[in-house]
């Protein structure tokens, strides 16, 4: 099958005062089909590792490739490309922006993953009536509830990855 993610020996220390040493030496390959479950107590760095390999953050030494790509060798305009068009995430905590609608949180996130202008208010329209939340399009993101919030993943093409 397709390897669609290796890292490699990642490394992550974060820079703070003492500096936090939490991943040393991470290997992962992943291929087409595959699913892992990252498994560790708290603190061990699961969602450090699951940032850098979801392109969010960059490891302090360490390749990762997706989808045949040194992600290392991209501009960051080009991770976040590669990111938005490539990755669906459940973050830890849900990062649905509190100040702007629920509608526009999805136009920002199209936006991003380079929809067309003219294409988003369909995908917009469609993703909520798909999870149910057709009226809440101009509630503020801060009143969704806990649940609502978790739904406003946006996935472009989710068969194809
Ligand atoms: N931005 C940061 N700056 C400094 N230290 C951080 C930062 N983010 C995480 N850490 C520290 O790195 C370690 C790993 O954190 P991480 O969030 O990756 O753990 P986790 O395995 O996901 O934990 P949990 O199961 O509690 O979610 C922790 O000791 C945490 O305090
Ligand atoms: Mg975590």
């Amino acid at each position: 099958m397709t390897l669609v993610l290796r890292a490699r020996d990642v490394h992550k220390t974060y820079r703070t005062d003492p500096p936090v040493p939490v991943l040393t030496g991470v290997d992962l390959e992943l291929r087409a089909g595959e699913r892992v479950a990252v498994v560790g107590r708290s603190g061990s760095g699961k969602s450090t590792f699951l940032n850098i390999v979801g392109l969010l953050d960059t490891p302090t030494s360490g390749q990762v490739e997706l989808l045949g790509q040194d992600t290392g060798a991209l501009s960051a305009h080009a991770r976040d490309r590669l990111r938005a068009g490539t990755l669906g995430f459940v973050f830890q905590e849900h990062h649905v922006l509190g100040h702007r609608t629920v509608a526009e949180n999805l136009e920002i996130a199209a936006s991003i993953s380079g929809t067309p202008r003219a294409r988003r208010p369909a995908l917009v329209s469609a993703a909520l009536a798909r999870v149910g939340l057709t009226g809440r399009q101009q509630a503020l993101g801060r009143l969704l509830s806990g649940g609502e919030k978790q739904r406003l993943v946006l996935a472009d093409e989710p068969t194809g990855s």
